[in-house]
């Protein structure tokens, strides 16, 4: 009886444990700020790739119909906002918020244009996209890299995946192809890695890192 108890005794303490490092885990697994900034990045490029939450299959009521979109992909925020955070389709870029705070940025996403829900959005989303475009924004129009450096980058961190030549991952194009295609679509997804994509993002590096990178990419074989 008393190994018994004390048998049993050692189960409950093994299981308070077990249940104390799960709460641990979970609470470990919250997002630092990095982790935010980067998951917002991603959320602003394709959301639905990555969230759990609905996904609005009706034409975002903002999208100008001469843009000739329809459907879900009307609710990414690149769709109107695009690449370079300049605009596209017509609609305003989002450079003017740059540096708001998070909040003020998670009010706009809720309000009467853009009509992004709690159903949409949970909570660590929604601070993934203030802090995107509270911090993550830069110029891209004007960024301009060291492509020397960038090449010592891409040997070190992208060609494990990509190649010297960028051309080993065989299901999309080469790299150089990409890059010199769209340019802006790309450093955004160097910054912050492609939605539903094994590759890892940059954005806790400094941008200029990023953009040195993309500077060399530029100079790959097409
Ligand atoms: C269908 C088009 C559309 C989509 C998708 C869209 N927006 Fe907008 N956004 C607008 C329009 C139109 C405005 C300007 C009117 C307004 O602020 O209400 C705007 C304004 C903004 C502004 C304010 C810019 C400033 O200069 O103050 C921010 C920030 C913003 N959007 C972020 C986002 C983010 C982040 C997403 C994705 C979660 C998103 N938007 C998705 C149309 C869109
Ligand atoms: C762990 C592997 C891995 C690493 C490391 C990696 N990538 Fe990728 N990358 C991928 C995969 C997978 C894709 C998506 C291929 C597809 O779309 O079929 C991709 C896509 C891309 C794209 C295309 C994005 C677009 O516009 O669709 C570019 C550009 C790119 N990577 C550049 C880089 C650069 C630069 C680095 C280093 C900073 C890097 N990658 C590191 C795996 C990797």
């Amino acid at each position: 009886m008393i190994r018994h108890k004390s048998i049993s005794k050692t189960i409950a303490i093994g299981l308070g444990a077990a249940i104390g490092v799960a709460a641990m885990a979970s609470s470990a697994q919250a997002l630092t700020d990095e982790g935010k900034l980067q998951r917002g990045g991603l959320l602003y490029d394709w959301y639905y790739k990555i969230t759990e939450g609905d996904v609005p299959g009706d034409t975002h009521p903002a999208m100008p119909e001469a843009a000739g979109q329809t459907g879900k992909k009307t609710w990414r925020c690149v769709n109107c906002h695009g690449y370079s955070y300049t605009g596209d389709v017509g609609v305003k870029g989002i450079m003017g918020a740059s540096g708001k705070s998070p909040a003020d940025v998670i009010a706009i996403l809720k309000n009467d244009t853009h009509k992004y829900t709690d159903a949409i959005f949970n909570q660590t989303d929604f601070e993934s996209l203030g802090l995107f475009v509270s911090k993550g924004l830069i110029d891209v129009a004007g960024a301009k890299g060291d492509a020397a450096k960038g090449q010592g980058y891409f040997e070190t961190i992208c060609a494990v995946c990509h190649g010297k030549d960028g051309k080993k991952i065989t299901d999309m194009p080469p790299v150089g192809a990409v890059v010199n295609e769209l340019p802006d679509r790309a450093l955004h997804r160097i910054r912050f890695s492609k939605p539903g994509v094994d590759m890892p993002g940059m954005s806790a590096l400094p941008a200029d890192v990023a953009i040195d990178i993309w500077e060399y990419t530029k100079t790959l074989p097409k």
